[in-house]
Parts: structure tokens; sequence; C-alpha cells
């Protein structure tokens, strides 16, 4: 179809790149629903969308879906939306080094190399729209989630560098910035929590059991304060890729919103109190 939008999603098996597969494909674009997990895009495609595997952990399956994705459209592309990660719940003291690594390695070093990888076809088009899915806590920071934290805030520093390097290049960086969304977020933690963190060995192990585990473990169902469904992100990242002048950032929850403001009047011991609070 001429004229039809493109994008292409990492991480589409739930939670938010679910929701903006099939929010923007409703919206009139055209989608590549890309999951980890090839039993996922066989799910996808059975739903109407078009799905192919892109795993951050293999730089096979980068290039693979570039080449997918290039030659479904032949040759174009006008978004990326860099929305697949994980977190390893733990205290830093207790995250072994391979762990921050391996955190990386999906989290930021592959949204690196995707985002190169299709830089040439974005700049030979003249334009283009790089979505980063960072988070509250690509700016405030929370205790327990210091490998997350630090994958975000490397991502934000990333984005803000590159945005300044393409600027007049027609091609934006955008990053996208949830607070509480309803997802798989905290289950699919629990592998990495498990392969990586063993809480015995802890100074404080009896918070991991006490506290931490039960959070995690926990199947309540009960949302977080503040917490707004997945198609509250898909609806901002349309106003993002359609905007004619996209902001830099957009922040989604009141938390988001809150934190930005109150991390640009405290002074950082201040703000440490109130976080310690969340
Ligand atoms: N939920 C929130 O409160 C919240 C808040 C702020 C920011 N975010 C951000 O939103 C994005 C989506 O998270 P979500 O909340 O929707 O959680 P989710 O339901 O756990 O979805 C995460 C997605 O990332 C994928 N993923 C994990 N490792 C991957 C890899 N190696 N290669 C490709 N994809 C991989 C997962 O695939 P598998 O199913 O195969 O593991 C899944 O599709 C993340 O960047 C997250 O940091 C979420």
């Amino acid at each position: 179809m001429t004229g039809q939008k493109s994008i292409l999603i990492t991480g589409c098996s739930s939670g938010i790149g679910y929701d903006a597969a099939h929010g923007l494909k409703e919206r009139g674009w055209r989608v590549f629903a890309t999951c980890r997990k090839p039993q996922d895009c066989a799910r996808l495609e059975d739903e109407g969308l078009e799905s192919f595997p892109l795993d951050y952990e293999s730089q096979d399956s980068m290039v693979a879906a570039v080449a997918e994705t290039l030659n479904r459209t032949g040759g174009t592309l006008d978004a990326v939306f860099n929305n697949g990660a994980y977190g390893i719940p733990a205290l830093v003291e207790d995250l072994p080094t391979d762990a921050l690594r391996a955190n990386f390695e999906t989290n930021f070093f592959a949204q690196h190399e995707l985002t190169r990888q299709l830089l040439p076809t974005f700049r030979k088009q003249g334009h283009g729209r790089i979505l980063m899915n960072s988070s509250v806590l690509g700016f405030a920071a929370l205790p327990w989630r210091g490998s997350y934290n630090s994958t975000k805030f490397a991502m934000e520093g990333w984005a803000d560098t590159l945005r300044l390097e393409l600027d007049g290049t027609g091609i934006d960086v955008i990053l996208i910035e949830p607070g509480p969304i309803t997802s798989r977020i905290r289950e699919n933690s629990i592998p990495h929590y498990e392969k990586w963190i063993d809480p015995e060995t802890s100074a404080r192990r009896e918070d991991y059991k006490n506290k931490l585990e039960k959070r995690l473990y926990s199947d309540s169902g009960k949302p977080d304060p503040f917490e707004l469904p997945a198609s509250a992100v898909t609806s901002v990242v349309y106003k993002s890729l359609t905007a004619s002048r996209p902001k830099a950032r957009y922040r989604i929850t009141t938390p988001t919103r809150l934190f930005a403001v109150l991390k640009r009047l405290l002074p950082t011991r201040w703000l440490d109190t109130l976080l310690l609070k969340v």
C-alpha cells in the first residue's frame, strides 16, 4: 500500500510491545512485530500481525531481522521501537558483574547495534524515528533495581547524544519514559533473578526473603498505585510517531511526571528520602 508507514518493534510477545504492535496496526501502520521466541512469532502471526524473530542476545538474529524487514518493504523503514528488555531484581552489591553485563547486552548494547544497522536506511531516505523505551527509572533510581536502572540511565545518555548528532538529518531520537504499566515485567525477571542471585550469601538475606521475594513471587494481581494499561504507552508512541516535531521525551504516568519535576527541584538527598519511601 503506498504511503503506509512502517515500524519495527522488538519484544512484542507481551506487555507494551504486544499492545503497540496491535495498536499501531489498527491505526494503519505496517508493523514488524518481532519476538525473542519463534513460538511467540507464530502466535502473533495467527493474530494477523507480521512477525519474525529478533533476539537481542544474538547478532545473527538482529542481522536477519533487519534484512527481513528491508526485504519486505523494498528497503525503507519509517521507525524502530527498541522496546524489549528485562530486569534483574537485587541489591547492587549482590549483582555478579557478569549479570550486569548480560543485562546491558539486551537492554543497551543490542539496542545500539540494532539502531546502527538501521541508520544507513534512515540516512538514505532522509527520515526515520528511533524510539527508545526508557523508564522513570532512567532518571530516578529505585533501590533493588540497580541493574535495570543502570541500563536505562545509559540509554538516556546515549539517546541524548545521538539526538544532538542527528540534528538536521530528519532522523529523530525519542525517549519513551513510562512509569508503572501492566505487563509481564515482574514475572519475566524471575528467571534472571534465579539464574544470577544467591540471597543466602547476601548481607541482607532477610530482606530478600521478607521483602523482595514476597513481592517477586506474589500473584496477587494487585496493580501498583498509578499503574496504567499498556495502551497508554501505545497512544503516546503513536503521538510521537505522527507529531510533526516530536518531543525528545514523553513521560507517561503520574510518578514519571512527578519525579521529573522533583529531580529538577530537589537536592539529591531530599530526592533520596522520597525514593526510599516508594
Ligand atoms: N511495565 C512497566 O512498568 C515499564 C515501565 C517503564 C518501562 N518499561 C519498559 O517497557 C519495555 C517493555 O516491557 P514490558 O513492561 O512490556 O515487559 P514485558 O511484558 O516483560 O515485555 C518485555 C519484552 O521484552 C522481550 N525481551 C526480553 N529479552 C529479549 C531479548 N533478548 N531480545 C528481544 N526481546 C527481549 C520479552 O520477550 P520474552 O517474552 O521472550 O522474554 C518481552 O517481549 C521494556 O523496555 C521496559 O523496560 C516498562
